[in-house]
């Protein structure tokens, strides 16, 4: 069986004499280049991207595999997302990095890919531009940190931080203990450990047949995840030789697993635009429609922040997302393949779980219902989302008065002035955070609360924006308003002191304002000013799609395959 890559590496021309010789001056020998699998190891490993910076060590481990197999391995870096230190956002940088790995892909003597991501927006970059190419391919996630801990407690990435920051600033909190709880937050290798978007992802990869049994859950630091990395290099070899592409394991059944799977993880709103945008580019007709549908009936079981108390650490001893699957048992398609040539049904049919407060049963879960509730209504024509496990029982069904930012930085000189006119029953109204508004829509949408209102002790309100939120955030947060506010949605013409009424219930979000006076508004509405003129900011502004559409770029939905470009001398 002639692969790919023997269209370099099998020539004996000039060309051939090419394409071998240079690779042989990193110590490559002869027989690499006889015609076996040359597999790629996409990684993502940055000093800037602190939650992939053990990618190194973990791509060691997947050589092993590769050769141990009989492949050819080959590491090649991409363009790395580090959520914390880049700015405006990595979402803008998604699609950007997609293309990086598309490209790559398809530019080289390749056969099959291990793509290594953790980091939030590397899982969902390196699935979209690997499935524009469709070869086999398979994702080890980097895996969580350990837990958290702090003064004898354990505190979560992210979660912990929004509850530390509304604590100083109501001053239940001194600026020393803040301090402190840096280091004793993040203390080991690897990705957020609570179930934030990195996890929702990683678990997201499990349940899509992505990533082998076990992928998600296991610490960063623990010696399993290089055990797994080692097998993924040893299992991606046979892939090839199976021919066992991306688009027989990304099948509509998978999306519907993976979108159960979200909701009983209680899972990260941001898994909506990401799996959205995976489907497109592998040709799934998903919705945003399909999240509500699907995810209606399922319970939330994992009881981690930011919907319940437990962090990722505890998740992996109690029994991973296998322990998750197998009891949603006739709620996943049992039958999709996965990456290990099993069904996931097999997978995870003796799937043990060793602690019922962390993974709890289907008889009695955490939550009765759970899932992505999708909003419709006036404010919001294209859809809208908020997460009912992080959200306040008693706010799901709310009217309240607007107090509207025109954007983040009138939020933040405003919020915390003690003349500002809110009160608890308002609802926090924010405008051009979505994919053009930022750009790359932002989480900014759980929007801290006023300094006055936390001194009452009341922890959450209504809010609505066109951003996302970090997956670590809570509360009763509507997000990914579509159409945005920057593309001329009616979020934009929303004033201070409109009535909202927010029904989750009924999947309602209305504005309460006459057709005719929207209408009025509509007509003297002007697009915000463009700070940018050149680069990928215009070719983002230009071509993203509005987050119903997963904020993909439009000429970048569905894929061109792996076929061998010309040759380059
Ligand atoms: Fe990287 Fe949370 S900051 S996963």
């Amino acid at each position: 069986m002639a692969f790919r890559s023997s269209a370099w590496f099998g020539k004996t021309d000039r060309d051939g004499f090419i394409h071998r010789s240079w690779m042989k001056n990193q110590g490559l020998p002869d027989h690499l280049f006889d015609g076996r699998p040359v597999i790629g190891i996409c990684n993502t490993w940055s000093e800037l991207t602190p939650c992939n910076a053990h990618f190194r060590k973990i791509a060691k481990d997947v050589k092993a595999g590769v050769y141990e197999a009989g492949g050819f391995p080959l590491e090649f870096p991409v363009m790395s997302l580090g959520e914390t230190l880049m700015r405006p956002t990595t979402m803008l940088f998604r699609n950007l990095v997609s293309m990086d790995v598309e490209e790559s892909i398809r530019a080289n003597p390749l056969d099959g890919v291990v793509l290594l991501a953790g980091c939030d927006k590397t899982t969902p970059a390196l699935l979209m531009g690997a499935a524009s190419c469709d070869l086999p391919a398979l994702m080890i996630s980097g895996g969580p940190m350990l837990n958290g801990k702090f003064r004898g407690r354990d505190i979560g990435s992210g979660t912990d931080v929004w509850k530390f920051s509304e604590d100083v600033r109501c001053g239940a909190m001194d600026m020393c203990e803040f301090m402190e709880a840096e280091a004793c937050m993040s203390r080991s290798a690897g990705h957020c450990m609570t179930m934030g978007t990195a996890s929702t992802m990683a678990c997201v990869v499990e349940a899509l047949g992505m990533g082998l049994p076990m992928n998600a859950a296991i610490p960063a630091v623990d010696s399993r995840r290089y055990a797994l990395a080692h097998m993924a290099g040893q299992r991606i070899v046979k892939m090839v030789r199976e021919d066992l592409r991306m688009s027989k394991i990304l099948t509509r059944a998978a999306f519907e697993n993976a979108i159960r799977a979200v909701g009983a993880i209680g899972g990260s709103t941001n898994a909506v635009i990401h799996l959205l945008a995976i489907a497109g580019r592998i040709g799934v007709p998903l919705t945003l429609e399909d999240w509500d549908v699907l995810g209606r009936d399922v319970p939330c079981l994992v009881n981690l922040m930011p919907s319940g108390k437990y962090l990722m650490e505890d998740f992996f001893y109690a029994g991973g997302l296998p322990a998750v699957l197998r009891e949603l048992d006739a709620l996943i398609h049992r039958d999709a393949l996965t990456v290990n040539g099993k069904t996931i049904g097999e997978n995870v049919a003796n799937a043990p779980c060793y602690n019922r407060d962390v993974v709890k049963p289907l008889s009695d879960p955490l939550r009765a219902s759970s899932g992505i509730a999708v909003l419709r209504g006036n404010l919001c024509p294209d859809g809208a989302v908020l997460k009912p496990s992080a959200a306040t029982p008693e706010l799901m069904k709310h009217r309240g008065r607007a107090v509207v930012f025109e954007n983040i930085e009138e939020f933040r000189t405003r919020i915390d002035d003690p003349d500002l006119a809110i009160d608890e029953t308002s609802v926090m109204v924010l405008k051009n955070c979505g994919p053009r508004g930022y750009p790359g829509m932002a989480e900014v949408g759980n929007m801290p609360l006023p300094p006055k209102i936390l001194k009452k002790g009341i922890t959450d309100m209504v809010r609505i924006s066109d951003a996302r939120m970090s997956g670590t955030a809570y509360g009763t947060v509507v997000l990914h308003v579509s159409p945005e506010a920057a593309a001329g949605g009616a979020l934009g013409i929303v004033q201070e002191g409109d009535v909202i009424e927010l029904d989750v219930s009924a999947r309602r979000l209305h504005l309460d304002v006459p057709d005719s006076e929207i209408a009025r508004r509509r007509a003297g509405w002007k697009p915000p000013r463009r700070v940018f003129e050149r680069g990928y900011y215009q070719l983002y502004y230009d071509h993203v799609l509005q987050a119903d559409r997963g904020a993909d770029l439009d000429f970048l939905v569905g894929g061109s395959g792996a076929g061998v470009p010309r040759d380059c001398h």
